[in-house]
């Protein structure tokens, strides 16, 4: 259990908030083990036939807390001890459909999660962002396969290597959301959808979901791939560089890294 992850489990639909809204909800390691914990049992509770992550209003999430970035940074060696590294893996094995409903930024994690959700909603706030290279590390979650499978190689790549941060219109227009709302809406549109599929036969559902899923045959090759290498430069100087000028809010100089 988490205090930052609110759950709510009504009919069927299985809702994880992030609630950590002083630190734009930020992801900390107790955080990804709730999430975690949360999404194993319900994969194996016939009572939850959906599952819904949503934010605030006015944030997703800001992905994962730099402090604890740097303080405990993820070890590929540890695998599944590593929480968020599980939390990645509960959400590619999860076999019911999840939802998103994306409000405000959606930044590392938070945009990279939504490549194994099912359903995406977003406010007209949306703002997504892999700032993976900017942060001295790489991308994860399997993003370096899903995403440009998704939106092709070259826009794939823009995403990843620039790490810019894009909006909802350019995200429903790539395929990464399904549908804008205001705001205000998003949550109780993502709950009406998930209402409707807690509705239809769970076996079907998971079945259509297995068919799809089943053309990504090394997603779990590449995710630990990717684990490997963020693993080595996240304790790389190229990553220690942009932690320290997040720091103290400075411009990062990478000319030696
Ligand atoms: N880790 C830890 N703390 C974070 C955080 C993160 N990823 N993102 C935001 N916060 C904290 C800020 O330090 C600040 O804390 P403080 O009030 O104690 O100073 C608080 O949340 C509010 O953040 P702020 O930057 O003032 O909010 P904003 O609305 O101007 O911007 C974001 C929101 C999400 C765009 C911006 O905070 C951001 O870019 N955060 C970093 C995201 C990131 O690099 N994540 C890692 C991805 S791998």
């Amino acid at each position: 259990m988490s205090e930052h992850i609110l759950q709510n489990r009504e009919n069927g639909v299985l809702t994880l908030t992030f609630n950590r809204v002083d630190k734009k909800n930020a992801l900390l390691g107790e955080m990804y083990t709730a999430l975690s914990d949360a999404l194993e049992q319900a994969a194996q509770d016939d009572a939850i036939r959906v599952a819904v992550f949503q934010g605030s209003v006015e944030v997703f999430t800001a992905g994962n807390d730099l402090i604890d970035f740097l303080q405990n940074p993820p070890d590929a060696d540890k695998g599944r001890d590593v929480p968020v590294f599980r939390f990645l893996e509960a959400l590619r094995v999860f076999p019911k459909p999840m939802i998103a409903a994306v409000c405000g930024p959606a930044v590392g994690v938070g945009t990279t999660m939504l490549l194994h959700c099912d359903l995406i909603y977003a406010g007209d706030n949306a703002a997504f962002s892999m700032p993976f290279v900017n942060l001295g590390v790489c991308p994860e979650a399997g993003s370096s396969l899903l995403l440009q499978n998704l939106v092709g190689y070259h826009r794939a790549a823009e995403k990843l290597m620039l790490g810019e941060a894009f909006y909802a219109e350019e995200a429903l227009d790539m395929g990464l959301v399904n549908r804008i709302l205001p705001p205000h809406e998003v949550n109780g549109y993502a709950q009406a959808q998930a209402a409707k599929l807690a509705a239809k036969p769970a076996s079907s559902l998971r079945i259509t979901k297995a068919l799809m899923k089943q053309h990504q045959p090394t997603l779990s090759a590449v995710m630990l791939e990717e684990g490997r290498y963020f693993s080595e430069l996240i304790r790389g100087p190229a990553a220690k560089e942009a932690m320290s000028a997040i720091m103290e809010k400075r411009r990062p100089d990478f000319s030696k890294c």
